[in-house]
């Protein structure tokens, strides 16, 4: 990898406010193409993308992500697809043994690395993106929306553009956090203090704190950001349209 690559890596920055500047047809082919020379499974490419540029199309889309990133010119919504190579079967006179969770999970796998790949295209190319994990709690309303036939699940969406803010290089848990030697060493608490010192200590962090009235940083996640009850109503939702999907069936 060169050094530019790994310079690129390390200041990268999620971008919420983007300029007018559309993204071409050609520069939005090329960051695909990077996505695509992602390593996936079986080289089967079990993913799609879907670019949503056009109003009222746009907006629509972007209401069932809570209009974050509103100023962005492009939406991409990353979905895992078993339904082009069912197809690819079909015409092939072959079974279509792919909608079951094995499945579900290596697709999701695909596509991340797809999006990665194309995120950092981005980057390189001097566009921004933003991350819409929103996409989880409408995933049947925007499948629906941009008309996703059985098989193929939105599972990723980026906000693209051309950056209108620099971003804030956020902090993260070092590789002494992270990374494990030979085998998986349990943490104790001292250990689980010191690895999150970094994320308890920075500044706008305990500002966020502050703003949320907390005990500590950890609890503006498990009770403001992703709480319990939201997380069981979205999975539920989820698993449901797994199912209506046919992404769970259990004969395959
Ligand atoms: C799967 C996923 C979902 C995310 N969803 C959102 C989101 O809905 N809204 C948002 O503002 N940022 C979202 N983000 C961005 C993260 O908040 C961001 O990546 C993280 O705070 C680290 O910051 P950085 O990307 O600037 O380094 C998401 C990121 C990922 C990978």
């Amino acid at each position: 990898m060169t050094h530019q690559t790994i310079e690129l890596m390390l200041r990268h920055r999620s971008i919420r406010r983007f300029s007018d500047q559309p993204v071409s047809d050609s520069l939005l082919s090329e960051l695909v193409e990077c996505g695509l020379r992602a390593s996936n499974t079986g080289n089967m490419q079990l993913y799609s993308v879907i670019a949503t540029r056009e109003e009222p199309l746009r907006s629509e889309l972007l209401k069932f992500h809570f209009n974050q990133c509103s100023s962005a010119p492009l939406l991409l919504t990353i979905c895992t697809d078993v339904h082009r190579y069912h197809r690819y079967c079909q015409v092939n006179q072959c079974d279509q043994p792919y909608g079951n969770l094995l499945w579900m999970m290596s697709a999701l796998v695909d596509a991340s690395l797809f999006a990665q790949n194309l995120c950092l295209a981005a980057e390189a190319r001097g566009l921004g993106f933003c991350h819409l994990g929103t996409v989880m709690y409408n995933t049947p309303e925007i499948a629906a929306l941009l008309h996703c036939p059985e098989g193929v699940v939105p599972v990723i969406a980026l906000a693209l553009g051309f950056p209108a803010e620099e971003g804030r290089l956020s902090e993260r848990i070092g590789p002494d956090g992270i990374l494990h030697s030979e085998v998986y060493h349990p943490y104790s608490d001292d250990d689980i203090r010191r690895i999150h010192a970094v994320r308890d200590n920075d500044p706008f962090n305990q500002e966020m704190v502050r703003q949320n009235g907390t005990r500590n940083y950890c609890e503006i996640f498990t009770t403001k950001r992703y709480p319990r009850p939201m997380n069981e109503s979205v999975s539920h939702k989820l698993e449901d349209f797994l199912r209506q999907a046919g992404m769970m069936d259990k004969e395959n």
